[in-house]
């Protein structure tokens, strides 16, 4: 007897949770306060020449980062993100080491445990131009790790991907910092 009483109130409450949890997921997704994109506009240090915008946007498998480089030597370049969105010092190193929220070990792109900055090396062909893609699940856009407002560096020598703290990239030949972007 209970039974038929309490059952059709059950069965309200879990349509009334579905609809409000259906309300909720519709509202986080038009709000508009989400971040989508960034950009970072890379600018030479001194003595270089090396230019080139960096785009970064949300996918459902990760961020995709997408660079175009310029003004490169030819060959494998250093590419990371950097703690600091300063490229106030000449020689880019304002900037500070890769950014490493999680305090881990310098390594390549696809290694598990890796700076969440490490995006490996960008390769510039014999006219020095490099252009580089990858879709990166270690990057945010959100909450305390999130890379807005951080560096992007490009180094003169290539990230070995192996030595500490950096991969022994040398010097930085190009300095962006990373901001919002419109969708
Ligand atoms: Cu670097
Ligand atoms: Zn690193």
């Amino acid at each position: 007897m209970r039974l038929h009483k309490t059952l059709p109130a059950v069965i309200l409450m879990s349509a009334v949770f579905m609809v409000l949890s259906v309300c909720a997921a519709l509202a986080g997704q038009t709000d508009g306060t989400e971040i989508n994109k960034a950009v970072a506009v890379l600018h030479p240090t001194r003595s270089n020449n090396v230019t080139g915008t960096v785009y970064f946007s949300r996918t459902p498998q990760g961020i995709k980062v997408t660079a175009d480089v310029m003004g490169l030597s030819p060959g494998q370049h250093g590419f990371h993100i950097h703690e600091y969105g300063d490229c106030t010092a000449p020689d880019g190193t304002s900037a500070g080491g890769h950014f490493n929220p999680e305090n881990q070990p310098h390594a390549g792109p696809d290694q598990a445990q890796r700076h969440v900055g490490d995006l490996g090396n960008i390769e510039a062909d014999n006219s020095g131009n490099a252009h580089y893609e990858r879709t990166d699940t270690h990057l945010k856009f959100d909450g305390r790790d999130s890379i807005i407002g951080r560096g992007v560096i490009v180094h003169a020598g290539v990230d070995d991907l192996v030595s500490q703290p950096s991969g022994n990239a040398g010097p930085r030949v190009a300095c962006g910092v990373i901001g919002v972007a419109k969708d």
